[in-house]
Formats: structure tokens, sequence, C-alpha cells
């Protein structure tokens, strides 16, 4: 199958959420709306790669032809159930990835859930209450932060806010006060890894001629100082700074 034709049956699935470069639907409640031809792409893929029944969500790749199954075993239980494990298929090279999220602290969870669904679902209205609820308090005003657990349920203690089953509700006791990043400890330098070579963005700028030899460089955040010392190898004068690792060194031009 050609991406045009794939592209064709995604369009004509009548039902499912649609984002910029994907198309989601979940996959066990209406799967006989969906095109024969597709129904047919998805069986096989799914006997080929042993997708199990736990795959619960099919996202559809528009511009490539490649689909992904999620498992979020709290669908219809959960007001944002979380993802724990997902399947990724390429249609082209005939192979599947898979990334395993149960461990998770703060796991991608799911909002606007009655989007999964066809419109007359028995879940849909119920799904749909919850997001014109969450719409109408302003959780939605900054999307791209409530994507993930602790965020979310960080962005509802601020409003005073909590969901109950499916419904959105006060929380009793007093609202906290002051902004939550006083309130939250943050271990930024935690994101910093040990590396045994050079970090991708600075290869790219060697690769393609950004920086050169005897160029120099401040490496503000230089975590745990790999880059500077793998620079300094390379003929850079290169020093850096970092608040966790390196809060002493001098912020000065090299
Ligand atoms: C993902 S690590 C990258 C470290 C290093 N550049 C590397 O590639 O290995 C991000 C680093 O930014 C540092 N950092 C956090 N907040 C910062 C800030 N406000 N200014 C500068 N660096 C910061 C952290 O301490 C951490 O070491």
């Amino acid at each position: 199958m050609d991406q045009a034709s794939y592209r064709n049956l995604i369009d004509s699935i009548p039902f499912g959420k649609r984002l910029p470069t994907a198309h989601y639907v979940h996959r066990h409640v209406a799967s006989s709306e969906f095109p024969p031809a597709l129904s047919e792409l998805l069986a096989a893929a799914e006997k080929r790669f042993e997708v199990s029944d736990d795959f619960n969500v099919v996202k559809l790749k528009l511009n490539e032809l490649k689909l992904s199954y999620l498992a979020y075993p709290e669908f219809f239980t959960v007001a944002h159930p979380e993802l724990r494990k997902v399947v990724t298929i390429d249609l082209v090279r005939g192979r599947a990835r898979h990334v395993d999220y149960s461990a998770n602290r703060n796991a991608p969870i799911l909002h606007r859930k009655e989007a999964f669904l066809p419109p007359d679902h028995e879940y849909a209205a119920r799904f749909h209450a919850l997001t014109a609820a969450e719409e109408q308090a302003g959780l939605y005003a900054n999307p791209r932060s409530i994507g993930f657990r602790l965020n979310w349920e960080c962005i509802l203690r601020e409003k005073g806010l909590e969901i109950d089953g499916h419904t959105l509700r006060e929380r009793p006791g007093p609202r906290p006060s002051g902004p939550a990043e006083a309130r939250v400890t943050i271990h930024r330098h935690k994101t910093a890894i040990h590396r045994t070579e050079l970090s991708k963005p600075l290869k790219c700028a060697i690769e393609v001629g950004l920086l050169r030899t005897n160029d120099t460089v401040f490496d503000y955040g230089c975590g745990l100082g790999t880059d500077v010392a793998g620079l300094t190898a390379l003929g850079h004068i290169a020093i850096g700074w970092d608040p966790g690792h390196f809060p002493n060194a001098e912020k000065r031009p090299p």
C-alpha cells in the first residue's frame, strides 16, 4: 500500500482524534466502522507483531506508513489514564519498536477521551462533560504542560480543583499559595548524564562546520563537563558553568 492510499483510509474513519501528524482512535469500540482495507492492514500488523488486546488506542501517522498501538489500561475507568506501553510499527521496513512507560513516575496521560470514540458511544457524553468542565476551568490554557501526570496534578492543585471519577470539583481545604516552583524542588542537575563522547548538538555543529578549530565555546549548563573536556581535546578553548555541577566556575568569555 502506498502513502496516499494509507492516508485515504485514515481520512475515511468516521471518528477519532486528529492531531497535525496523526489520527488516534480507540481500537476496540468501533472497529466495524473502519474501512475494510484498514481493518485488514491492522489485523495483519497485529498478528505479525503479536499486538495484544491491552493496546487499546491506535495512532495512525498521517504522513508516514507507520502506526502505533498504545496501552492505556484504565481508559474507561480513570479520567486521565496513563500510557503504559507503546509498540510502533514501521509498515515499510516491517519492524516494530517497543517502549515501556510503566515505571515512569510522570507518565504521559490522556485528555479529551471522547475524541477517541464514536460520538454515540455510551461513555462519550460523560467524557465530553469532563472535558467541557476542564476547559471552562481554564485547565487547558497551556496545553503543552498538561500531558504528564505530575504536571497535570500540579495544575489542578494550583486551581484548587480535583477530579472525582469523571467529575471536576473544588478541592476541599485551603488553596496552596505562592508559585508552584517555590513549593516543588526541581532537581535540574539530575538531567546531566555521564557521556563517553560529545553531545549530539556539538557533533552536529562540528559536522556542518558551525564550530571550527580555534573557535571558542562557553557551555552554559555544561552538566558534568564532558563536552568542555572533549572540545578542549579537539583544540578548542572551551569552558563551562553549571548551577548543579560547576556552580563556582566563572561565567566569562573563554
Ligand atoms: C540535560 S543537562 C545537559 C548537560 C550538558 N550540557 C550535556 O550535554 O551533557 C542540563 C543541564 O542544565 C543545567 N541547568 C539547569 N538549569 C539551568 C539554568 N537555569 N542555567 C544554566 N544551566 C542550567 C543542569 O544543571 C544540567 O546539568
